[in-house]
């Protein structure tokens, strides 16, 4: 059943263009809890190879602006479109805006980002965590008051203690396995709206 699902996404974005199959995750979301508008700016965490950068670009329009950073080699696909600006970094090297050629926090950010995984399940989750971690430990920098936030995370019992502990500085805090998730997958995402920079301790 899950090769199924896997099947007819990885075909949908091929044929819809889309540089990954994980377009539909972020469409679903945004669909679902309008997190992207027009004319915004949006952080990119772990954007590599860029479907979500597709989605966001068009949807924040021209008169937006999107900015990715990866550890991975910069996808050159992406270069030639115009609101977009790509950076080989890895986030745990990011703690400032102007490294990121920016004076003000953005209205949105979102992180896809997964570790390299090893196998081990101890070791995946622990990886998968750190991350997060470190990109809520460094939202009151990227992340304007009020603004919106997706991450994905691998389920675990820190995850989950974590992230109650994260509720409040947000005005809404959702959860959400999305449709093209395959089924096998421990990962969902969490979506928080109005972030609340003075509630961050
Ligand atoms: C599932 S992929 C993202 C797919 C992307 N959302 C898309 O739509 O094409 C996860 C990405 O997280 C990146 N990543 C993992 N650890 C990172 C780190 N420490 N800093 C920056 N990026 C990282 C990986 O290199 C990988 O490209």
């Amino acid at each position: 059943m899950s090769f199924r699902v896997q099947d007819h996404y990885f075909k949908k974005a091929k044929k819809d263009n889309f540089l990954a199959r994980s377009v539909y995750k972020l469409e679903e979301i945004d669909q679902k809890f309008k997190v992207i508008s027009q004319g915004e700016t949006v952080l990119d965490l772990g954007y590599h190879p860029g479907s979500w950068i597709q989605y966001t670009s068009r949807k924040v329009g021209d008169s937006g602006h999107v900015v990715g950073i990866d550890i991975r080699d910069i996808n050159k696909k992406l270069l030639n479109i115009k609101n977009v600006t790509v950076f080989e970094k890895d986030i745990f090297d990011v703690t400032d805006l102007s490294t990121l050629g920016v004076d003000k926090p953005f209205d949105t950010v979102v992180s896809d980002m997964a570790p390299n995984t090893t196998g081990i399940r101890s070791v995946d989750q622990q990886r998968s965590f750190n991350l997060i971690e470190q990109v809520f430990y460094h939202l009151p920098v990227f992340l304007k008051d009020g603004g919106n936030f997706v991450i994905k995370v691998f389920d675990g019992h820190e995850a989950q203690v974590f992230l109650k502990s994260q509720k409040s500085i947000f005005k809404e805090f959702h959860f959400l396995k999305p449709k093209s998730t395959r089924s096998v997958s421990k990962e969902f995402f969490v979506i928080g709206k109005g972030f609340k920079k003075n509630e961050v301790q």
